[in-house]
């Protein structure tokens, strides 16, 4: 198992999806990760032209990008520094609410960063994961049908929507998140959609709907099925 592999089956909660610049659609190579517990997490920069996509301005995109992304990235750096402080003097209160906001902010990077990750694209559907998708559910519709529910299920308020690939049942599953701290205990996210609604008041106001059809029509799906099968690897590697 290399690096890459090894990386991609210690998957818990979220974890390794990591974006370069281009957005590279198959390969979506992952950036040198920081020094988990020594503040050193670096803000990814988007990898698409926020000028290009359909729907979703280019100021959204950038407010989301640099306020709500990166402002996660520097939080989770201080409390990592915070934490490398901790004794056992340390009062439980305060290590626990350390600990707390580590988690929180941790998978708010992991999951902004798959999810500018999956967008940039032409909104086509296709490959293996529309195969699996269609096999599943019926026909690929009705997946995106399920997906887009649990979205404007999350409309006005916050969370995320994933389509995480299920390592307990070796299946691609569709997860509603409340939070940040929500997702699946050992899965690896697939496509990524931000429910919150700084990713498209801005643009729509509480009009929820529109958005989801605007992040429909900026899916990178070759991006999803390199995923998936990175994923698919790891599994397979998961049962040795
Ligand atoms: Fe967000």
């Amino acid at each position: 198992m290399n690096r890459r592999d090894l990386m991609t089956g210690m998957v818990v909660a979220g974890t390794t999806l990591l974006v370069t610049p281009e957005g590279s659609a198959a390969a979506e190579p992952s950036r040198a990760p920081g020094t988990p517990g020594h503040g050193k997490h670096a803000v990814a920069p988007l990898p698409f032209n926020p000028a290009k996509l359909k729907g979703l301005s280019e100021k959204l995109l950038r407010s989301h990008h640099e306020n709500n992304y990166g402002g996660a990235v520097k939080n989770l750096n201080k409390v990592e520094e915070e934490l490398a402080r901790v004794t056992k003097d340390t009062p439980g209160f305060l290590v626990g609410g350390l600990k707390e906001r580590e988690l929180t902010f941790t998978n708010s990077m992991i999951l902004h960063e798959a999810y500018f990750g999956n967008l940039g694209g032409d909104g086509k559907a296709g490959g293996s994961i529309q195969k699996l998708l269609a096999a599943a559910h019926g026909d690929f519709g009705r997946w995106e049908e399920h997906f887009r529910a649990t979205g404007a299920s999350l409309g006005g308020g916050s969370g995320w929507v994933i389509l995480t690939y299920n390592f307990h049942s070796g299946q691609p599953q569709t997860y509603w998140s409340g939070n940040h701290t929500q997702a699946l205990a050992h899965g690896h996210p697939l496509l990524v959609m931000d429910m919150y609604e700084h990713a498209y008041q801005m643009d729509y106001g509480a009009a929820a709907a529109r958005y989801i059809d605007a992040f429909f029509q900026n899916v990178n799906w070759d991006v999803v099925n390199a995923r998936l099968e990175r994923a698919q690897k790891a599994a397979a590697a998961l049962r040795g």
